[in-house]
């Protein structure tokens, strides 16, 4: 018998339950939210009320909140936002500490009860969080990946599309790196309908727009107090999305490689073929020589950030 994909959320907070705001309003599958026990009420009455909009939306699909990771089971897809988000003044990676423990905890659960996901992390500090979800479930890296490359280049192009007075539907961008402020924007490969953007914006006003965009979580974060999550989770289920309809798109992930852009064994923003079996292939692209130093850096800094996690958890070297 057919039936809906089913796609897990793990933590209802500001992203969790805005990606099931989106995946419902997409009508992508069922969904069920899964939060702490101390916040069971907050994740059943989101998920109750989001349901409710069934009728006027125009969207069948059953949508739950639980504080029981039983109920994740026969999950197609599992989305981590579980951890704290950033104050002003906060970088992303000083959250490491707590929310590898929060990463830990929830991977062993998602192990356990779903252990045919594909799992797309949220959670940060992004990059090194997506390489303790893989340490701890033991999935293959086709199955474990990070959301971070669909929101910057998502940001870059807004900025773009601000400057020009163009269709953000015309803007055409890549992003390389690390979720952070090393980040690599790519103007070289960005193009609005086919036609270089430098056509329409002079250098140096691009790079002013690239390094807004490097820091577009930050600019947020001084604005509201906590970090952004409508742009996060329409991101993230731009992944999911491409998953359960088996789309084969090209979208900027923080995906494991293995030897390529000259990086080991890092999870890091790179193109990837997304499709049903979740990363089907990281798509290498030319860089020159000062695009291979920013990647380089950035590849170093999630490193650093890697290590912090071994040191804190030996066994997840
Ligand atoms: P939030 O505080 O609104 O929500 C986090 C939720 O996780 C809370 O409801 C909390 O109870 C829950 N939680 C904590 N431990 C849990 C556990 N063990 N199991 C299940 N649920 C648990 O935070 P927000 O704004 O939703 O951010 C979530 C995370 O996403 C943060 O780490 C933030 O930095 C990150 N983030 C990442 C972005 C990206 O592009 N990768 C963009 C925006 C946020
Ligand atoms: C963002 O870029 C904080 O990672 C989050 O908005």
């Amino acid at each position: 018998m057919l039936k809906r994909p089913k796609i897990a959320i793990i933590g209802g907070g500001n992203v969790g339950a805005s990606c099931a705001l989106w995946a419902a309003s997409k009508e992508l599958g069922d969904i069920v939210v899964v939060d702490i026990p101390q916040s069971e009420g907050m994740v059943k009455g989101k998920m109750l009320d989001l349901a409710q909009c069934g009728p006027v939306e125009r969207f069948d699909a059953n949508i739950t909140g639980t504080a029981d990771y039983a109920d994740i089971a026969g999950s197609d897809v599992v989305v981590i936002t579980a951890g704290l988000p950033r104050k002003p003044g906060m970088s992303r990676d000083d959250l490491i500490k707590t929310n590898v423990e929060i990463v830990k905890n929830v991977s062993e659960n998602v192990k356990q009860h779903a252990p045919d996901a594909i799992v797309i992390v949220i959670s940060n500090p992004l990059d090194a969080m997506v390489y303790t979800a893989w340490k701890v479930t033991g999935f293959p890296t086709s199955r474990v990946l990070g959301q971070a490359g669909c929101l910057d280049v998502a940001r870059f192009k807004t900025f773009i599309a601000m400057e020009t007075g163009f269709s953000v539907e015309d803007i055409n961008a890549l992003l390389l790196g690390g979720h952070g402020d090393t980040m690599v924007p790519l103007p070289r490969y960005t193009n609005i309908s086919g036609i270089p953007v430098t056509k329409f914006i002079s250098e140096d006003r691009l790079n002013e727009i690239v390094d807004r965009a490097k820091i577009g979580g930050g600019e947020i974060v001084k604005l509201m107090g906590t970090s952004a999550y409508y742009a996060p989770a329409s991101g993230a289920i731009d992944m999911v999305e491409a998953i359960v309809k088996d789309k084969k798109r090209i979208l900027p992930c923080a995906s494991y490689c293995n030897g390529e852009f000259g990086i080991n064994g890092l999870f890091v923003g790179v193109p990837t073929l997304l499709g049903a079996s979740g990363v089907e292939k990281v798509i290498e692209i030319d860089l020159d020589e000062t695009e291979t130093k920013l990647m380089n850096d950035s590849a170093n800094h999630v490193r650093d950030l890697v290590n912090t996690v071994t040191q804190l958890y030996p066994d997840l070297a």
